[in-house]
């Protein structure tokens, strides 16, 4: 069999981190899927940037797409830049040509859904594989996607950011300051590329509003939910909630208010010290599902950074390569029901 050839969109922190594993593990990936898998170009904005990666010996490294979208030797695409518009524009033109697509893109989903689904609909030969877009390298997609048929959710919980989760730590642990804190977070490759994403909660709620297609169905506009960021905690926030014996987290909730419809919100919590979410620290993400079979089943893991993001993205890309059957991408069971935009509902 020919080897998969890659085309990477994104050379940066997660993209950076795709490339090193593939070439780590090149001879053991080609006994797995039994032809191996190739980076063959790699789509950035300036392609004269010095990279933090060994660009594989071979791989051209472009700034045009269409190098990438008009290749027909490569019929996996990688897209791992970010944004809405561009990264839009690439993923639906490699549907079009039937190439399958790995994303990490969660505002890129959040946004579009229902038009992905629909060009997914269009495009039947291609696949579409996002587990690094929520949580980073906890594989809850999968799991969402997987785990549940027998069962019915009643409620998601936890902490869906990494960076504002590590600087709420260092804040309230380190005695750090909010822009020290941002600015660790930022060069440890947690926050998004504009951060107002992370700080204003902005990135948990469309985290939020995909595991909540994935767990009711629902289909929300992501504006909906009511969100508050962490851009207001100032440290006497944090000195009341250690006063009372707790600690201060950023949250996102959906609940299921009966059969038809579904609250939730992302804002920043006090959660008391027998609250297992008190000791999730650093960038770990914490994901509680709520079910009928299962009862209580949670997901914890790192949220953010190079090697686990990239880890969720090698695992779609080699299930792909392998010829996996992919599981359903979304959830179609649900658009009917209806959402309640309170927090009155979720408590
Ligand atoms: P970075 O900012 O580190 O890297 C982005 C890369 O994409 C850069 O190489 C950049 O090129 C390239 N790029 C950006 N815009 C364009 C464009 N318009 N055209 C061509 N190339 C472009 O981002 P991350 O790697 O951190 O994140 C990538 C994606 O992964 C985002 O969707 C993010 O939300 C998601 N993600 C990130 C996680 C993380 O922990 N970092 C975790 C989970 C998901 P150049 O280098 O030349 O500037
Ligand atoms: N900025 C995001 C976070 C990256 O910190 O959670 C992972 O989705």
């Amino acid at each position: 069999l020919p080897v998969r050839k890659l085309g990477i969109f994104g050379g940066g922190t997660v993209g950076g981190g795709i490339v090193e594993i593939i070439q780590k593990k090149q001879d053991y990936f080609k006994e797995l899927t039994g032809h191996g898998i190739e980076v063959a170009k790699i789509c950035v904005r300036d392609a004269s940037k010095k990279r933090d990666f060994d660009v594989p010996s071979g791989c051209i490294v472009t700034e045009n797409y269409d190098d990438i979208l008009d290749d027909d030797s490569i019929d996996m695409v990688v897209e791992v830049m970010g944004g809405t518009t561009d990264a839009k524009d690439v993923v639906f033109k490699a549907l079009s040509k039937g190439k399958d697509v790995v994303t990490a893109n969660k505002a890129l989903i959040a946004k579009d859904l229902p038009e992905i689904e629909e060009k997914l609909e269009q495009c039947p030969g291609a696949e579409f594989r996002y587990e690094a877009a929520v949580c980073g390298g906890i594989p809850i997609i999968r799991s969402m996607q997987s785990d549940f048929p027998g069962d019915d959710i009643d409620m998601l919980s936890g902490i869906i950011n990494g960076c504002t989760n590590f600087m709420l730590t260092s804040m309230d642990k380190g005695g750090k300051s909010y822009d020290e804190a941002l600015a660790e977070a930022s060069a440890l490759g947690y926050a998004e590329a504009d951060p107002t994403l992370d700080v204003g909660g902005f990135d948990a709620r469309s985290k939020l509003r995909i595991l909540m297609r994935l767990a009711f169905g629902i289909d929300v506009d992501e504006e909906d939910i009511a969100c508050r960021g962490i851009t207001e905690l100032s440290k006497l926030d944090f000195d009341y909630a250690k006063m009372m014996g707790g600690t201060i987290k950023l949250v996102g909730v959906a609940k299921k208010v009966d059969e038809e419809s579904v609250a939730a919100f992302v804002s920043p919590c006090y959660v008391t010290s027998d609250d297992s979410l008190s000791s999730v620290n650093g960038a770990t993400n914490a994901v509680e599902v709520i079910s009928s079979n299962l009862q209580s089943s949670t997901y914890i893991g790192q949220g953010a950074g190079r090697y686990p993001t990239a880890n969720s993205c090698i695992n779609d890309i080699v299930a792909l390569a392998k010829g996996d059957k992919a599981p359903m991408p979304f959830n179609p069971f649900g658009k009917g029901k209806k959402f309640v935009n309170s927090y009155d509902s979720v408590f």
